[in-house]
């Protein structure tokens, strides 16, 4: 994998913040350049998908956020997460947890436990995608309801993986993605995001006040999951419509 070129050549570091995301949407909205990056060593109201808290403890895990300007209509913009999603998942492969796959749009789980979110927001013509990854071993300093459900890149990988190293890989292994999906488009990735999927994962979804269990079997070209339902039929999910979690083993 090698380093990126544009992304991360305008770098903000800060030890703690709101969020990531918050400074970067600043900075895109004041014309901050292309692949500009924010990152800190602690959030103070990190932010997830659906309005979720996304914890943020000092010092242990990775809060990345990146300016990019997204030459797609708008239609398709939604579908970049998963552009950053294929990027991510083989970043934390290759810091040596062989086991990381996709669930849809954007999680990277393991065994069916997150170790990292996407979280992409509008600012005028730009996206601000952020990144965060449960990096450091143990998940004793998250909330105990996300510990529950949550792994690490060091826990996964069985060895330890340094903060600095691991944003450099991430951002050399994201670029070529991003370039990719503002190249062609959703079309452009699904494939990929198709070959990362977490395929036998059980899956609940909430949509329009139906719960519906069932895997997901692929993508549509737009990036719309297809899931195929216990009941045998397909479904297509849209992002931003459901909710959709790991049904727990009997
Ligand atoms: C999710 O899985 O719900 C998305 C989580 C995204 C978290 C990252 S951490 C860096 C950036 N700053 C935030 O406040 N959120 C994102």
């Amino acid at each position: 994998m090698s380093g990126p070129t544009w992304l991360g050549h305008h770098r903000i570091e800060r030890v703690s913040c709101t969020s990531t995301s918050d400074l970067a949407l600043g900075l895109a909205r004041s014309g901050a350049a292309h692949g500009t990056i924010v990152v800190a060593g602690a959030q103070t109201a990190g932010r997830g998908r659906l309005g979720r808290v996304w914890a943020s403890p000092p010092g242990r895990h990775l809060y990345l956020s990146a300016v990019v300007r997204c030459p797609r209509p708008l239609l398709e913009r939604s579908a970049l997460t998963l552009a950053v999603g294929v990027g991510l998942v083989d970043a934390v492969r290759a810091a040596g947890a062989g086991g990381a796959a996709l669930k849809w749009p954007n999680d990277v789980v393991v065994a069916g436990k997150k170790l990292a979110g996407v979280l992409c927001e509008a600012a005028g013509d730009a996206i601000v995608v952020g990144i965060g990854v449960n990096l450091a071993a143990g998940t004793d300093d998250l909330p105990p309801e996300v510990a529950a459900r949550a792994t690490t890149v060091e826990d996964a990988a069985g060895s330890p993986v340094e903060r600095a190293g691991f944003e450099r890989l991430l951002l050399g292994a994201l670029e070529p993605w991003l370039d990719r999906f503002a190249a062609g488009g959703p079309a452009a990735i699904v494939g990929a995001w198709t070959a990362r999927m977490a395929a036998d994962l059980p899956l609940a979804i909430e949509q329009r006040g139906r719960r519906i269990t069932g895997s997901a079997i692929g993508l549509d070209p737009d990036g719309a999951l297809r899931l195929r339902g216990d009941d045998g039929v397909v479904h297509r999910v849209v992002a931003g419509e459901v909710t959709i979690a790991v049904v727990p083993p009997a």
